[in-house]
């Protein structure tokens, strides 16, 4: 185990309507001034926004709305612009993973006199800067943003979609499930693969902390089972309890004190999303079996497999056997959640951008210095190449 510091402060609310009561003084504990930030409208759609408002009254808010999906850096600019204007004291976050990581950005550049670009290109520029206190409301299960440092923001332009990390954790995170009752069959598959991943990309490490490992197996087994039934049965409160909590608990950091290998997955999706914008799970839906089923031709790994297999599938026979079922069971998971299992079901259908994506994800994910199993670009595009078919799993 590597050594590790882990403080945690965020003030966690997790139940049903706690905000109606206790929204008001989590964000007037900060100050007046209160910037209001949400996506393209589910919360006025749910009623959301109208009990945000009224639970606000006396407060000054401004409204930042329309950040989307793979939040785009001219949100962040946006934000900037108002948090400056408004002497802004706080920001209410409203909605899932792209709001809350844009939000955590323009706290930053509250600070920041310059582009916010800048800050996630070169994001050691945010640990010198302050970063305003940032409350949260999530009504989507899946990133853990709500209780960790890291955003990830797209430019367009540059095809570019990257991790930046901050000096604070949320201060305040309202985590009520029956906010995501209303959340789409294909974001709640989303969602539930985009948690799995990072289960993934923290379990399959060399560090041999049993601790995670054990840890990451419950989480595993919670979303496995959970996932399906929340895409079948939307309404059903108790899936989309155990839903929230886990994707709050798989990337809090907990689970991967201590780990000493990098992400690898993650780094691929983002190209995927930073070329054709599509939805980030989905993406990491696709990649994960092909990844599973790579790393494994290194020997190296079988003992984690066996574990994998064991542990988190409740399979049992021979050692090979049960592994390579593991790595099937994955695909047939993400398949099972109704959402495309290949790159042209996202509609990438030619590899036209595949040697210049494998490059910049083997630059900006280290792949070849820190990966669970080292992967250089001629690797990533096999993989790339190996998601355009069924071939191998169907
Ligand atoms: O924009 P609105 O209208 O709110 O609709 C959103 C959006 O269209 C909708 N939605 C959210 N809550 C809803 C709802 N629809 C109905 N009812 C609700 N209760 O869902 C759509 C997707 O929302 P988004 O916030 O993009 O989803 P998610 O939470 O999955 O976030 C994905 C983003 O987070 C990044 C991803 O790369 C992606 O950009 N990640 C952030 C991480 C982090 N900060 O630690 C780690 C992750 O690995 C991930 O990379
Ligand atoms: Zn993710």
């Amino acid at each position: 185990m590597n050594s590790f510091k882990y403080t945690n402060p965020t003030d966690i609310r997790f139940g049903v309507d706690l905000l109606d009561e206790q929204l008001h003084d989590a964000v007037a504990q900060y100050g007046q001034n209160v910037l209001l930030a949400y996506g393209g409208g589910s919360i006025k759609k749910s009623g959301l926004y109208d009990r945000v408002i009224k639970a606000l009254a006396g407060l000054n808010v401004v409204e930042l709305s329309g950040i989307e999906p793979n939040p785009k850096i001219a949100s962040v600019r946006e934000g900037q612009k108002l948090v400056k204007e408004n002497k802004i004291d706080v920001i209410l976050a409203v909605g899932g993973g792209s709001v809350i990581d844009a939000s955590k950005v323009i706290g930053s550049a509250a600070f920041y006199e310059g582009d916010p670009w800048d800050l996630v290109i070169k994001p050691s520029i945010r640990q010198t800067i302050a970063q305003l206190p940032l409350v949260d409301i999530l009504t989507l299960a899946a990133t853990g943003t709500e209780n960790n440092f890291g955003s990830v923001i797209s430019n367009p332009e540059t095809h570019q979609k990257l991790g930046t990390y901050g000096p604070n954790r949320p201060a305040v995170s309202f985590l009520d499930p029956s906010l995501t009752t209303s959340v789409s069959k294909w974001q709640t598959a989303a969602g539930s693969i985009d948690i799995f991943s990072h289960l993934t990309e923290q379990y399959f490490d060399r560090s041999n902390n049993t601790i995670n490992e054990g840890l990451i197996e419950g989480i595993y087994r919670t979303v496995i089972k959970f996932g399906p039934i929340a895409v079948a049965k939307p309404e059903d409160l108790e899936a989309r309890a155990q839903l929230m909590w886990a994707s709050t608990v798989a990337l809090n950091g907990l689970v991967g004190l201590g780990n000493q290998n990098g992400w690898t997955v993650h780094p691929i999706e983002h190209e995927l999303s930073a070329y054709y914008d599509i939805t980030h799970g989905v993406g990491l839906g696709i990649l994960t079996p092909r990844w599973l089923k790579k790393v494994y031709a290194d020997p190296s790994t079988h003992d984690k497999f066996v574990k994998f297999a064991k542990h988190v599938w409740g399979l049992n026979g021979a050692d090979d056997e049960i592994a390579q079922q593991a790595i099937q069971a994955t695909y047939d998971w993400v398949k099972s959640l109704d959402v495309p299992t290949t790159l042209p079901g996202v509609e990438i259908t030619d590899d036209v951008n595949f040697d210049e994506m494998a490059a910049s994800a083997v630059k900006v994910g280290s792949l070849e210095q820190h990966g669970y199993v080292p992967l250089n670009q001629a690797d990533v595009r096999a993989l790339l190449v190996a998601s355009m078919t069924t071939e191998g799993f169907e």
